[in-house]
């Protein structure tokens, strides 16, 4: 089990060597030993740098996206073992801007998934409906679909953490409330607990325009078991206050 709260920060495109470093190290320096799960999700090409910065630390290091293969001819791509190699322990899967912008559909994103359980690594399974989705009332039906379709095979509650993402909600600075996330995950736990052995206990994250001002109110939520963080993330003080917010020490 993953200590609560477990605040992760999604880097997506951003970080050239030098930013990186100084970023992931004044996050390290503030966290020798944490009480929660803390951990960054920089770009591949910073991975084993930051790895080493980081290594006295308690936070946690993570890919954003494998390959569902451990290798072979696939120009471009990084494999779930590769990430293990480089010090991580974790992986970003099935994140909206894959989804929707590189096209990935639920089987590819579940194969992947499986390949980084195989590997070792806990999968962060981003799951989220888009705006219009949503408007139409269709949000229960794409996630239950999202999931189902997604979901690895071998999955657990100590391999897996599931990230609700509304597509809306992603960089935009609107989120649903804190009441709705709630009620969302509550749903999501049951259809979690249908699908597997231990699935009540996969720990869930909100994900989309989080910021320190409204983490607290977000991860006091019953159910909310901490928030993957995207443009936050990239200012070590912002994010820090996230998971201080979040009840972290
Ligand atoms: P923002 O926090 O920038 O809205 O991004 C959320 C996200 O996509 C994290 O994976």
């Amino acid at each position: 089990m993953l200590a609560r709260p477990i605040v992760f920060g999604n880097w997506k495109m951003h970080g050239l060597r030098e930013q990186a470093l100084a970023l992931a190290g004044a996050l390290a320096d503030r966290a020798p030993r944490l009480t929660g799960t803390l951990g960054i999700f920089p770009p591949f090409t910073v991975l084993h740098e930051v790895a080493r910065r980081i290594q006295a630390s308690a936070l946690w290091l993570g890919g954003q996206d494998c390959h569902d293969r451990r290798e072979g001819p696939f120009t471009g791509c990084i494999s779930a073992w590769m990430l293990k190699d480089a010090g991580c322990r974790a992986v970003i899967l099935g994140h909206s801007e894959r989804r929707r912008g590189l096209g990935e559909d639920d089987a590819w994103v579940r194969r992947k998934a499986e390949a980084a359980i195989a590997s070792g690594l806990l999968v962060v399974l981003c799951i989220g409906e888009s705006e219009e989705e949503w408007q139409a009332g269709r949000r229960q039906e794409v996630l239950a679909r999202q999931l189902a379709g997604s979901l690895p095979e071998g999955a657990n509650a100590a391999n897996l953490v599931v990230a609700y993402e509304p597509v809306w909600a992603i960089g935009t600075g609107r989120t649903p409330r804190p009441e709705e996330i709630a009620e969302i995950h509550l749903w999501l736990r049951g259809q979690l607990g249908r699908l597997l052995a231990d699935g009540e206990r996969v720990a869930l994250l909100y994900g989309g325009s989080v910021k320190a001002a409204n983490a607290g109110a977000i991860m006091a939520m019953e159910g909310v078991d901490g928030v993957l963080v995207g443009g936050a993330s990239l200012d070590a003080e912002e994010f820090w206050r996230i998971y201080r917010a979040g009840g972290g020490a």
